[in-house]
């Protein structure tokens, strides 16, 4: 797996893993498994947040996992650790004032077994507390060394523009990367999105990544394995010409839809008008290996171009 200096200088796979099942839904064996691969095939980039798994547990597991793995594997150093603060846990507890980040940093840190995190995002926006409370909370951690660099996740664009420019003139940390929802097919328009601060990856928020050189990690980009299940895709997404184009190609590349969506997604920065994309997936043993088969697929400008033009 090739490594990408991110523009905040963290240097990442190109490709994160989710980790929000681990220790819940995954079992810690199978999770185990999955990092190990994850590593030795030379991810970096892990993606977990203060209260995975809280709808199939208590919200602990995933970074109470993380940090016996990272223990157990003396690899704390070569791993770049993302984590959240901001939502709710059992309908409790969501919000980005001072306290709750000062709170849950700590309670992440501890878990995860470190006394620093790569990247803090901040999960959802919190529009009812003061901007500048939340940013020079984040921006005191920084300080502190407990946070190398702060991301933004589920927050429109000008939203984050605003909190760029108020850290500009107070000289506080600013976000440098984006987890947004994004992936191969588009959202159909007909259907409202369930909850509408994880809207799907749109163009304006494309022009918007590029025109900040902000890199988007894209969650659920494999539409939760939709593209191997097609009863999976539920009505949120068009299936359609992009589903079916998408089929042919991996068919005649010898690879999954799935992984020639990982091959999509890595290499789009190429055609302008697109950011930097690091995929982020969740999935088994056997589908993470299928899914970096993608890596190693080769897709020409005219290819990738055929591909977005549908
Ligand atoms: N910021 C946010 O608000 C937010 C929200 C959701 C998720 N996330 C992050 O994004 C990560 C991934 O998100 P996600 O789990 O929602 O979506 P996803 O990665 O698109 O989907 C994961 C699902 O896809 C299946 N899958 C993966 N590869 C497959 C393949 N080749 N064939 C068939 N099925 C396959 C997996 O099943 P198997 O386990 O059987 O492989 C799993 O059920 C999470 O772990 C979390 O870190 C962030």
């Amino acid at each position: 797996m090739k490594k990408i200096l991110l523009p905040n200088g963290l240097t990442v796979s190109e490709v994160a893993l989710g980790a929000m099942n681990f220790g819940t839904v995954t079992e810690k064996k199978e999770a185990y498994r999955v990092l190990d691969a994850y590593l030795d095939m030379g991810g970096n980039f892990v993606d977990t947040s203060n209260n995975y798994a809280h709808w199939a547990g208590t919200g602990d597991e995933s970074e109470t996992l993380l940090g016996e793995w990272l223990r157990d594997r003396g690899c704390r150093d070569r791993v770049v650790l993302a984590t959240k603060v901001g939502f709710d846990r059992h309908g409790v507890g969501a919000g980005l004032k001072k306290a709750q980040i000062e709170y849950w940093i700590d309670e992440s840190l501890r878990k995860l077994g470190t006394d620093y995190v790569d990247l803090y995002y901040a999960h959802s926006d919190d529009p009812a507390t003061p901007m500048e409370e939340t940013m020079e909370a984040f921006h005191a951690l920084v300080k502190k060394g407990k946070v190398r660099a702060l991301g933004t996740s589920n927050f429109d664009t000008w939203r984050v523009a605003e909190a760029n420019a108020l850290a500009k003139a107070k000289e506080l940390t600013p976000y440098t990367v984006m987890q947004q929802r994004f992936t191969y097919l588009y959202p159909r328009s007909s259907v409202a999105p369930k909850y509408t601060y994880n809207e799907i990856t749109g163009r304006e928020r494309l022009r918007f990544l590029c025109d900040k050189n902000m890199p988007l990690v894209s969650y659920s980009c494999l539409c939760k394995g939709a593209y191997e299940s097609p009863e999976r895709l539920g009505d949120e997404y068009e299936g359609g010409a992009r589903l079916a184009a998408l089929r042919e190609l991996a068919a005649e590349k010898g690879v999954t839809p799935s992984a020639l969506v990982v091959a999509w997604l890595t290499n789009i920065h190429r055609l302008a008008g697109y950011p930097r994309v690091i995929p982020l997936f969740s999935a088994s043993y056997a589908h993470l290996l299928e899914n970096l088969r993608g890596l190693s697929v080769t897709l020409t400008d005219e290819e990738l171009q055929a591909m977005n033009e549908l």
